[in-house]
């Protein structure tokens, strides 16, 4: 591969809020510290990262499109609650054709039925799930030997 691994992290909806929503489920680290957290790692990394949060699904979808057409090599995926109900979001993670990881700050195994089902799963390279903000670091970890793994 000629150049940096470019990976993209994408934050869905709710996930600004981190750090002050729920903070007994996702932890007290904000949005802007984890950021900074990956940003560190992926400099550590020798990685480009370019991180995108939004509230909204289109906005998402139109950046799996935008990594696929070549401009990511790898994505992590935190979905939040689109995770559960939306096939859109799936879809477009299959058109990117990139490899995505999901990721999640609670087990969300461990919680209602209804998180227990993600329609992403099946179409993600895997899943990180449960380790609060280290879910995302792993996530980025998994994200940069995929690519390097494929690029061999
Ligand atoms: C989440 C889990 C989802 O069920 C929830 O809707 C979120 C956050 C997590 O990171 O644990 O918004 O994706």
């Amino acid at each position: 591969m000629s150049g940096s691994v470019r990976i993209w992290v994408l934050h869905g909806p709710n996930l600004n809020l981190l750090g002050q929503r729920e903070p007994q489920i996702y932890g007290a680290v904000t949005l802007q510290e984890l950021d900074a957290l990956l940003t560190q790692r992926a400099q550590d990394r020798g990685v480009e990262l370019h991180i995108l949060q939004s509230n909204h699904e289109g906005v998402l979808i139109d950046a799996l499109h935008e990594g696929g057409q070549g401009a990511a090599d790898a994505i992590v995926l935190n979905a939040g609650g689109l995770t559960h109900t939306s096939v859109c979001l799936r879809d477009a993670v299959v058109a990117s054709g990139l490899p995505v990881i999901e990721v999640h700050l609670s087990n969300v195994a461990a919680r209602e039925e209804f998180r227990h089902v993600s329609l992403l799963a099946p179409v993600v390279v895997g899943q990180v799930i449960g380790f609060g903000a280290d879910s995302y670091l792993l996530g980025l970890d998994a994200a940069i030997s995929t690519v390097r793994k494929q690029s061999h």
